[in-house]
């Protein structure tokens, strides 16, 4: 079967969470993307957190899927020139290094366009171009402080709390990954590349939009009532930290299930869903609910809604999460388990729908990762294993023109 990005070439110069993240998922896609990694080391991520001595760690594995490495040394003239030759001959470069390491190996983009106008360059940067922080260096935490994330998440009575998912990692990753391919659908028509940027502040707050919402709601009118701290708390004039309150407009809460006090994660994610009270009360065996004045609307229940859930809690103590589902569904409830990684590692659905797959790597052997989270009928998706650092070099050297004894030369220079 054919795919989506055939006969795309990348230069994937990118390193850790954020970029990988885009050029695997584009690889996904069936572009032939080729990462270029420094001789020697490669990408950090290689050997952080390595679990296994002498095999490139999962936090490599589970990003670099389906790509090729070559090493190069591109701050060697020979090493330049590989880097030149291969511009000129790919569509798409991606890179996420510091600020201004790009244009202090020499590639800037004025000199990337005079070798391949064509090109789509493609950056992630902590923060945008002329912000304040320009300069700085960012990981997924600092874009989730900067963000938005951090002030919004966890408890009001605790501190700032990042989130476990990567929001600054590959959540700016995925948004590089739409900007690249409208940059490559523009081209059809101009014949040209050009630059893409994603900031990973932006693209957090591009997801915490909501809680900006809310500043100004709580500008206007000093209160958000589908907070917890409504009606009995105090606001500041600032979005608090609303623990695991729903985001809109119906109301929820994590529920303790049987079990809660042994297992970590014997939770429920439950709602009350507006339109839903009547088969809600059914369900939670408290009908007399259903057209009690002091119950029947959103609004009557909301200086108790804790009471409310508190009940449920109750009600929960002899079901586990699981058998809780299996009652809830049937009223077509909107819930959920919350589900450890050692589940979500097991769950046969997940395993079914290739979300989750199991990959053979010829150093480490079988490791799970996460597969495409886009599903298309025409572009189906074969997770193959990571590269080894160089694994690919000579391979790419050659399709790229040079001969043996060039290869050779580049070997001895060291700058590859
Ligand atoms: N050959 C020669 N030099 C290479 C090279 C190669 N193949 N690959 C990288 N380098 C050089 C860079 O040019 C840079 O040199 P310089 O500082 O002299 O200009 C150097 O290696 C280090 O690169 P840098 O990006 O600064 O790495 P770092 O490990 O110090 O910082 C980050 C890592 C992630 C903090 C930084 O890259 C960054 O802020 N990136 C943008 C934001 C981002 O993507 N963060 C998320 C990461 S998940």
């Amino acid at each position: 079967m054919s795919k989506a990005l055939d006969g795309i070439k990348i230069i994937d110069f990118t390193h850790v969470q954020a970029g990988p993240s885009c050029t695997q998922q584009l690889a996904w896609f069936g572009a032939d993307v080729t990462k270029v990694e420094r001789p020697g080391s490669g990408d950090a991520t290689r050997t952080s957190l390595q679990d296994i001595p002498g095999a490139d760690a999962l936090y490599f594995t589970m990003l670099n899927c389906n790509k090729k490495s070559l090493t190069l040394d591109t701050k060697k003239p020979e090493g330049k020139e590989v880097l030149e030759k291969l511009i000129k001959q790919s569509d798409i470069m991606v890179e996420n290094f510091a600020p201004g390491a790009l244009d202090r190996m020499g590639f800037t983009w004025e000199t990337i366009q005079k070798l391949n106008p064509r090109l789509i360059l493609a950056s992630v940067k902590g923060f945008n171009d002329g912000h304040f922080y320009e300069d700085l260096k960012v990981y997924d935490n600092v874009a989730q402080a900067a963000g938005g994330a951090a002030s919004t998440t966890g408890f009001w009575d605790g501190p700032p709390t990042v989130s476990g998912a990567a929001l600054g990692d590959s959540n700016t990753g995925m948004h590089l990954t739409i900007g690249i391919l409208a940059a490559l659908q523009q081209r059809h028509t101009t014949g040209l590349g050009q630059k893409v940027a994603v900031s990973m502040q932006d693209a957090v707050l591009n997801l915490c939009r909501v809680k900006l919402r809310d500043q100004q709601r709580l500008d206007r009118t000093g209160v958000l009532e589908e907070y917890p701290q409504y009606p009995h708390g105090t606001f500041t004039d600032v979005v608090p930290r609303g623990g695991n309150a729903g985001g809109g407009g119906n109301p929820g809460w994590i529920l303790k299930c049987k079990g809660w006090e042994k297992d970590p994660n014997a939770y429920i994610y439950f709602t009350i869903q507006g339109t839903a009270w009547p088969q809600t009360c059914r369900a939670i065996d408290k009908e007399e609910w259903i057209d009690d004045p002091a119950y029947m609307t959103a609004r009557a229940r909301q200086d108790k809604i804790f009471d409310i859930f508190a009940y449920i809690e109750t009600w929960l103590q002899d079901k586990t999460k699981f058998e809780a589902i299996e009652i809830f569904r049937k009223f077509d409830i909107p819930c959920g388990p919350v589900l450890s990684m050692k589940e979500i590692a097991n769950d046969p659905s997940l395993r079914r729908s290739e979300t989750i797959v199991e990959v053979d790597h010829k150093v480490r052997g079988k490791y799970l990762t996460v597969g495409s989270p886009i599903k298309m009928s025409a572009n189906k998706v074969e997770i193959t294993q990571s590269p080894l650092l160089g694994e690919h070099t000579d391979e790419v050297l050659a399709k790229l023109g040079y001969n043996a004894q060039q290869i050779a030369a580049l070997h001895a220079a060291e700058a590859v």
